[in-house]
Formats: structure tokens, sequence, C-alpha cells
């Protein structure tokens, strides 16, 4: 058993820390497209029920499994399994707290890394007097790192190196450089939010220009909050709401079971969870959804928004847009808006890192300022082919693998895991040990049929994704003797890489086929350096098993 008796400072930066894993760049730049794509109002309705019956019981699961595993030594996802469920091979489904984690931080710390240059660009006025298009030029020009004009050479590349060394640095530190970036980091983001949103909200018609006369920004936030109840029957909606929750929460990742573990082990976990899964929702549905839409809704107009709802928004339009408030605002809100930015996305990326330098410093007894090092160097490894092959689609690839598909899977084999093999009786004593509020008896019957019908659902509607996500469409094709037609985003076609077949097999110009042969060998190369990942990791937890085995500590209960 390792000789680890580190824990968290105080309550609050424990429920800091856990919120800030959670409230991350998805709050700002995922929800509300996710939304504005799903219908807005909607979207609300799914996004809430999912919350309530996915997101908060995958957070009591994971904060009591990581409670649990802390008290026998275990800090990280393959060791926390291997405790609750005394099975051999169970501890190698761990493997994927470990995974996930590295390649959702390889392509994440990128996005990080362009909030701290455009902080710099924000203050230098590097966007003063640059028109719409110009704005959303120096973006792709910025991530075009081989081609880049911005400034300095292979500034995407010196930022990304920049941004995982002070993940390094801090994550060096232990829990209290986590704990103390948080503390920092969540209330800043929480006053820049604010301000921003303020400003937002009071913006009404009053940017309006001649092109699109009728702009209000009140109608993005109209559009995100009237409810529409006959979203309830599309699937479609449902499967993005789902989604976003589990991106949002960080849960089916291992971030929220290696945190947990550095819990005492009577200390509240349910409170705890509970506070911080409220918070990201605050963060996310009332700040997350005041900034960049009513925003962009006042200036451009909400059929611009719905035209245009993308990630790419906040980097290529928002700089823009803050022009409008003349030079120093603009360069106010711009250091309020990507520093948020960066806020967000350093606490979740530090979240990221510690199961990695838990799981060597428990298994092979390395210090955290090593483990550090070795996760920001793995996490180098992985991610430099996302910052050279951004454009070609690597980035994509990794979202979906890592950050999509990884965490439904993770997600539905541990609430199984949890409620059925661990058992659910033992499993709500854990929740339920401790803890400061009484946990609603339902959820015991949520955790152990609810939860896991809805992730077999979720998991099943991402294997066999209908064709432009036509649900109902499908449903009749289905029942008429027409089968079952796959959008390309299923895992069944994209792992056959279906999508790209067929464009390329349409495609007659000679530029566009490169263009496409480009993206196949990037798509493949992705997979590639996720498949070396996952098998790395499977086999240290082999050696690490071995290890414990040679040492007389296999764990048992
Ligand atoms: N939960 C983190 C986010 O929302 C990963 O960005």
């Amino acid at each position: 058993m390792t000789k680890t008796k580190e824990s968290w400072g105080s309550r609050i930066g424990l429920i800091l820390a856990m919120a800030g894993n959670a409230v991350g760049l998805g709050n700002f730049l995922r929800f509300p497209v996710q939304a504005v794509q799903n219908g807005g109002g909607a979207f609300i309705i799914p996004y809430l029920v999912c919350f309530l019956l996915m997101g908060i019981p995958l957070l009591f699961i994971e904060w009591s499994s990581g409670r649990y595993g802390g008290r026998f030594g275990n800090h990280s996802t393959p060791y926390i399994l291997d405790t609750m469920t005394k099975g051999r091979v169970l501890k190698y489904i761990g493997v994927f707290g470990i995974f996930t984690n590295i390649a959702v931080a390889a392509y994440y710390a990128y996005i990080e890394s362009w909030t701290m240059s455009y902080v710099v660009h924000s203050l230098k006025g590097t966007f003063s007097g640059m028109d719409q298009s110009q704005v959303a030029d120096f973006f792709l020009s910025y991530t075009d790192v081989l081609h880049s004009t911005t400034g300095i050479p292979f500034e995407a590349v010196i930022f990304y190196i920049l941004c995982l060394a002070i993940n390094v640095y801090v994550l060096s530190k232990g829990l209290g450089g986590v704990e103390k970036v948080a503390k920092i980091g969540m209330p800043l983001l929480i006053i820049f939010g604010v301000i921003l949103a303020v400003r937002g909200l009071t913006l009404g018609t009053s940017g309006a220009s001649e092109i699109f006369p009728d702009a209000n920004a009140w109608d993005g936030l109209n559009f995100l909050w009237t409810p529409q109840y006959e979203s309830i029957l599309d699937l479609k909606v449902w499967m993005a709401a789902a989604g976003q929750i589990f991106f949002t929460l960080s849960v089916g990742m291992g971030t929220v079971h290696c945190y947990a573990a550095y819990v005492k082990s009577k200390d509240d976990i349910a409170l705890n969870a509970v506070s911080a899964g409220f918070m990201n929702e605050f963060i996310e549905v009332v700040i997350g959804s005041s900034i960049v839409i009513p925003i962009a809704a006042g200036y451009l107009g909400m059929d611009w928004v719905m035209e245009n709802a993308g990630f790419g928004m906040a980097f290529q339009t928002m700089p823009y847009l803050f022009q409008q408030w003349g030079p120093v605002f603009a360069a106010i809100a711009g250091v309020m808006w990507f520093g948020l930015l960066f806020f967000s996305g350093i606490t979740s990326s530090l979240a990221m890192g510690t199961p990695c330098v838990s799981f060597m410093q428990d298994e092979f007894g390395w210090n955290r300022k090593k483990g550090a090092w070795a996760f920001g160097l793995v996490t180098l490894i992985m991610g430099l082919p996302t910052v050279f092959f951004f454009g070609e689609g690597v980035f994509d690839e990794y979202d979906y693998w890592a950050g999509t598909v990884s965490l439904v899977v993770f997600a539905m084999m541990e609430t199984i895991l949890f409620s059925w093999v661990f058992g659910l009786n033992k499993g709500w004593r854990e929740i339920t040990m401790g803890a400061d509020i009484k946990v609603p008896g339902i959820y015991r019957y949520i955790i152990k049929y609810i939860t896991p019908v809805i992730l077999i659902v979720v998991f099943l509607g991402t294997v066999f994704a209908p064709k432009a996500n036509d649900w109902s469409g499908n449903i009749r094709s289905l029942f008429s003797g027409n089968g079952w037609p796959l959008d390309n985003m299923s895992i069944i076609n994209k792992i056959t890489n279906v999508g790209l077949r067929q464009q390329l097999a349409d495609a007659t110009d000679p530029e566009q086929i490169r263009v496409l042969q480009d993206n196949l060998f990037a798509v493949n190369m992705a997979r590639g350096f996720l498949s070396a990942l996952l098998l790395f990791i499977l086999i240290l937890i082999y050696v690490s098993y071995k290890k414990r085995v040679r040492e007389g500590r296999v764990t048992s209960v």
C-alpha cells in the first residue's frame, strides 16, 4: 500500500478544485453552441433532466468510489476499481481513468494555450482596426502553424508548450498547488463572467448595425430560455444534452475519482458532490449562456448566430465584437474573456493531469514532480499532432474518441460495476457515509436502474447514430423494412471512415482529393497515437500489478 497521506487542505479548496475540474472551456464554448444547434429552449429541458438523472448519479458514484479507493491508499481509477470489485480483470477497465485524461488534455491544453495567446494579443491591441473577416482570418492563420503570419514564428507551438509547462509546474506542487489555482481562478472567472454577461445583457439593440438592423441581444437569451416542450420527443436533442452533461461535469473521465480519493475517509462527499455539480451548472447555464450568444446576437443578429454558431465564435468573432466598445474596453474585455477561458481551462487540465501523477506515485513510488513532468511529456507527444495537423482533423478525432466515446463507454461500465458488482447497498452506504445532507432516497433507484439504462441507450445511440441524427426518420425506415441508415458520426461508420471515403469517391478536383487524402492520413495517425497511448497505459497497469504481487500488496479488502 502506498505511503501517500496527502489530502485536501480545506473543504472550500476541495469544492473549488472539483468545481474547477468541471467548469471548463465546455461551459463557455461548447454549451452555448450545443444549445443553439439543438434549438435553444428545446435543449434546456433534456439537458436539465440528464443532469438530474445521469450527472448527479455519476457524481455520487465517482465521489464515493474515489473516497473508498483512497481509504485503501488507491488514488487512480484502475486500483480504485480493483479495490471495489476485487476482480483481476476489472482494474483494466480503469485504464480509461488515465487514458481519457491524457488524450483530452492533449487537445484541451491546445485550446487553453490559444486563450493565453489571445490575452496577450488583446493587450497588444492586435485586433484593433481589424474587420470581422480579418479577426476570423487571424485565427485561421494562428492555427495554420507552419504558415502562420500572426507574429512570432510557431507562436501556437510556443504557447502550447508554455501552457503545458504551467500545468506541469502547478501539478508538481501537489494538491496544494491545484487548490491555490482554484482559489484564485474560480472567483476571478466568475467576476469576469458576470461583468461580460452584464455588458452583454445591457446591450439591447445598441449594437445593431446597418447590415443587421434587427440585432438584439435579448433575442439570444429569449432563444435560449423559451422552453419548447416538443423537443422532449426528439432523441437527437437528448443525445446532445447527455453528451454535454458528460463533458461539462467531467464524469466518465476519472478526474473525480482521483480528486475524491484524497478526501479523508469519514468526510462528507454527498454535499460536496452536489455543491460542485450545481456550481458548474450555475456557471454554465447562467453565465455561459449570457456572454457569447447575447453579445453576438446583439451585434450580428440571431439569424447570424444560428447560421454560424460554432466553436470558433469565441476566437473568430468575439475579439471583433469587443472592438465596438472602444479600444480601452476592448482590451479589458479581451483580457477578461480570454482570461476567464484560461482559468476555466487550467483548473480542468490540472484535474486531467492528477490521475497520471497519482498513479505513478502510488504504483512506482515517483514523487509529484517526476509524475508531473512525465504527464507533461506524454501529453506533449500526444498533443503535437493536434497542433501541427489541426486543420486536417487530428483535433476532432481526439475529441471524438477521447472526449466523447470514451466518456460514455467508461461511465456506462463504472455505473454497472458500482450498482451491480460492488453492489448498491454498499454503494449507498458509501454515498451517505458522513453526508452533510440527506441524500433523497429516490437516488437509490435512479442509480441502480435509471442511470444504467440511460447510459446503455446513450452508448447504443453513439454506436448506431442514425443518419443526419434523424431518429424518427430512422425508426420509420426500420419499421418499413428499409433498415437503419447510419450517420457518419456513428461509431460504426467512423471506424471504417465511411464519410471520408465517400467524399473521396465523389471528389473530382485534384486539390480536393489531396486535401481529403491528407485528412484520411491525419485521422488514421490520430487513431494510431490514441491506440498506442491506450496500450501503453494497459501495459503500465499490468506491470504495476505484477509489482504489487511481488511486493505482497495485492489489493484486497
Ligand atoms: N469539464 C471540463 C469542461 O467543461 C472538461 O471543459
